[in-house]
């Protein structure tokens, strides 16, 4: 059963311990996590992804990081709340910088996904053996995939949820040291066609089709950008010729 399902009847798990209700976005990175594994939640703000996390028994322990002491303290009084100041820690940090490389679960949601690249990027052990990453960009989902590829970081899997009018993106990598060949359209659409897709797949594709179309068609109005609009016109192609042949496997 998959947290998406249990945050619904939460409470009535593991003693009946109350715990934070997760919106549609954050119970998506909840299933991205493995379970029985050291929790860092980079950029937690109110804390509720770890909370959540260690009072369902999922995770042992964890790490809510920020590097605004406003939002740490939202963290702290959700930690006091739930009474799990024993296996929640706070750290002031910013990005990894302070915080030691002993979790193995690392998270960073709602964030830019520039910012994700140099957090990263000023992290060398988050390539050790047994580290994972998952991420949910807000925004510059292309960039980040770029980033992970061209630094030996391979997407295991990807996944997208709507909530009202809104798409959000999740995805979760591990360091492998290869460097795979992949299209420019591949920066854009990652793994999320290539598993079992749903609803809110198809919804989170459309609006990012959308998006590359309007940029592209910005773009070609201008006559100096008209071969970056040619190269944006076929990411489109690509990525909705995918989406055909997902949507055909969806409607069997
Ligand atoms: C929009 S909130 C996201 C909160 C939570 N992770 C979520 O997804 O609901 C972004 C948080 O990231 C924090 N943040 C921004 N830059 C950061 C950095 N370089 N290192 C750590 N935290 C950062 C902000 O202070 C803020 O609390």
């Amino acid at each position: 059963m998959s947290i998406l399902q249990t945050n619904n009847m939460q409470g009535s798990l593991r003693g009946g311990a109350a715990a934070p209700r997760l919106d549609k976005r954050l119970r998506m990175v909840a299933n991205l996590l493995r379970h029985n594994r050291k929790l860092i939640d980079v950029g937690t703000d109110h804390g509720y992804l770890p909370a959540f996390m260690v009072i369902m028994g999922y995770s042992p322990c964890a790490a809510a990081t920020d590097i605004n002491p406003g939002p740490l303290e939202n963290a702290r009084a959700t930690i006091e709340k739930y009474g799990i100041a024993d296996r929640v820690s706070l750290i002031l940090s910013d990005g990894l910088d302070n915080v030691p490389p002993d979790g193995e679960e690392i998270v960073m949601a709602g964030m830019g996904g520039e910012l994700m690249c140099e957090i990263i990027g000023r992290a060398p052990w988050l390539k050790d053996s047994g580290k994972a990453l998952v991420l949910q960009p807000m925004t510059k989902a292309e960039e980040l995939r770029k980033y992970l590829a061209d630094n030996g970081f391979v997407i295991e899997k990807e996944t997208a949820v709507r909530d009202g009018s809104h798409a959000y993106l999740a995805l979760r990598a591990v360091y492998s040291g290869e460097t795979k060949n992949v299209s420019k359209a591949y920066f854009y659409i990652g793994e999320l066609l290539s598993g079992e897709i749903s609803d809110d797949i198809i919804f989170y594709t459309e609006k990012l089709l959308s998006r590359i179309k309007h940029k592209a068609d910005a773009l070609n109005n201008t006559e100096d950008f008209k071969e970056e609009a040619k190269e944006l016109y076929e990411i489109y192609d690509e990525i909705s010729e995918k989406l055909q042949v997902s949507l055909r496997d969806f409607n069997k």
